[in-house]
């Protein structure tokens, strides 16, 4: 059986060579008891001396999970990775094997120390304690960690206070920093460090990004456990400003700006631009509306195509935009739609010059498609935008009844968008408190297939062309 006494000082180093030797003489790992003492290295050497030499191979990653967890206060840690280290040899793989128990273990006892580390490099806080006339400033602080790592941190700190010395004080291990070199020593009982002038810095600065609305004393207390506040100056404040944190969020809300949002201004104009309506002179509403940019529709559109008919009419017709031929004519209901429109009206007796023709949107929407321009429905945007134009003109007509030709016009009367088939032949209202009959628009008609359909279809906008034509 062999004895191995590893010192704490320089652990990782002496645990590797030792395993290395055992290894290569081919000692398994029962024949080992490791101890971990705080002694100097010379009792291993007296162990090691006796071991054979050898080259071996192992995976960097076990080297890698080794260096960390050699710095863990179980006492087992050198006897699990000297355990491990002899099954790798025949199983290199194990290395990647996600379900073996040993590794895992290892797996946590690695974490355990890197999250110690974490907590040492944002926990240690040092006091001063050379002279103030010293070429080099010098300072202390004592730690209490939970596992060995001073000396698997100590470069941390070297790197980031290399223009001072210092000291990390700690039970078992103690670095020391002086002329640019890192030395260790043995670790000690706590020390009567100075107060520190910076501390009320400390203190000041925590309680400033201390954010009383986002307490969470469970998440404050797991990031920075009790066992840390002892040695932490700005510790003493937060009994304090947990306890006045509700009164510090309320004040804090109080405060908060009451600037609104960038998005409020973007949200303001639409509704202005909803609930506003149009109050030029009534003569000047044709030019207006040929003038029209409220959407992009214009960009494309050859004109806007006007309302037609006297002003004075008791039936607003409405149907959806105009199409190609309105847009080269610059005239309502002209095309396919438009001469159906006028061929079933006659046949209802409706005079088309006595009643105010008009569209929910006025400009032409298309896709071209070689030197075919295919209409578009406009979406809701483009007839919300319309609707200004449409209201001005229902104010300035004051019809008695509205007939509403399709989908596009019933929404843009009456804000709802749903299909005609249930509503057809029912009066609804504008917002203004306008009728308006909801019907079929002529190109449905023209694109109904099912002959059947289209004979209701038909009939159906007869009979409402009669109930329009009746209030004429
Ligand atoms: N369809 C409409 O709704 N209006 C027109 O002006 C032309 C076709």
């Amino acid at each position: 059986m062999h004895h191995v006494v590893i010192s704490q000082i320089g652990a990782a180093k002496v645990w590797r060579d030792a395993a290395r030797r055992f290894l290569a003489s081919g000692t398994p790992p029962d024949q080992i008891l490791w101890g971990d003492v705080s002694s100097t290295p010379d009792l291993f050497a007296q162990a090691e001396n006796a071991l054979s030499q050898g080259m071996i191979t192992v995976p960097r990653s076990f080297v890698a999970l080794a260096n960390t967890v050699v710095w863990h206060n179980d006492p087992q840690r050198f006897a699990r990775l000297y355990a491990f280290l002899w099954r790798l040899r025949d199983a290199p793989h194990l290395m990647g094997d996600r379900g073996d128990a040993d590794l895992a273990h290892l797996r946590r006892m690695e974490k355990n120390v890197r999250r110690c580390q974490h907590k040492m490099k944002a926990f240690v806080r040092f006091r001063e304690i050379g002279r103030p006339d010293a070429p080099r400033r010098s300072f202390a602080a004592w730690f209490e960690p939970t596992h060995n790592t001073v000396e698997p941190t100590a470069d941390f700190f070297a790197r980031r206070f290399g223009d001072m010395d210092w000291r990390i004080l700690t039970p078992h291990v103690s670095a020391v920093f002086q002329g640019g070199k890192v030395t260790f020593i043995k670790g000690q009982s706590k020390p009567d460090l100075p107060e520190d002038a910076s501390e009320e810095l400390w203190i000041t600065y925590f309680r400033n990004i201390f954010n009383p609305a986002r307490l969470k004393v469970q998440a404050m207390q797991s990031e920075m456990p009790k066992k840390y506040w002892k040695n932490l100056p700005e510790a003493a404040a937060i009994p304090d400003l947990i306890a006045t944190a509700p009164a510090r969020a309320r004040q804090m809300a109080l405060n908060a700006p009451t600037l609104p949002p960038k998005r409020m201004a973007q949200a303001q104009a639409q509704l202005a631009a909803h609930t506003s309506a149009w109050d030029g002179p009534k003569d000047a509403l044709p030019a207006a509306i040929s003038a029209c940019t409220r959407c992009p529709l214009h960009c494309t559109a050859t004109q806007a195509v006007l309302g037609q008919g006297p002003t004075d009419a008791t039936v607003m017709i409405v149907g959806e935009q105009p199409g190609d031929q309105e847009d080269l004519q610059g005239k309502p209901l002209v095309g396919p739609a438009g001469q159906l429109f006028d061929h079933l009206a006659l046949k209802a007796g409706l005079d088309r010059h006595a009643a105010y023709v008009t569209n929910a949107v006025k400009h032409f929407k298309f896709r071209a498609q070689g030197r075919r321009r295919i209409h578009q429905r406009p979406n809701t945007s483009e007839i919300e935008h319309c609707r200004w134009w449409l209201n001005a003109e229902l104010s300035l007509v004051k019809p008695r009844l509205v007939l509403a030709m399709g989908a596009t016009a019933a929404q843009a009367l009456t804000g709802r968008g749903d299909t005609i088939t249930a509503r057809r032949g029912q009066v609804e209202r504008t917002p203004s408190g306008q009728n308006v009959l909801i019907t079929f628009h002529p190109s449905y008609i023209l694109r109904a297939r099912d002959p059947a359909n289209k004979q209701a279809a038909t009939e159906a906008l007869i009979e409402d062309l009669k109930t329009a034509s009746a209030t004429q």
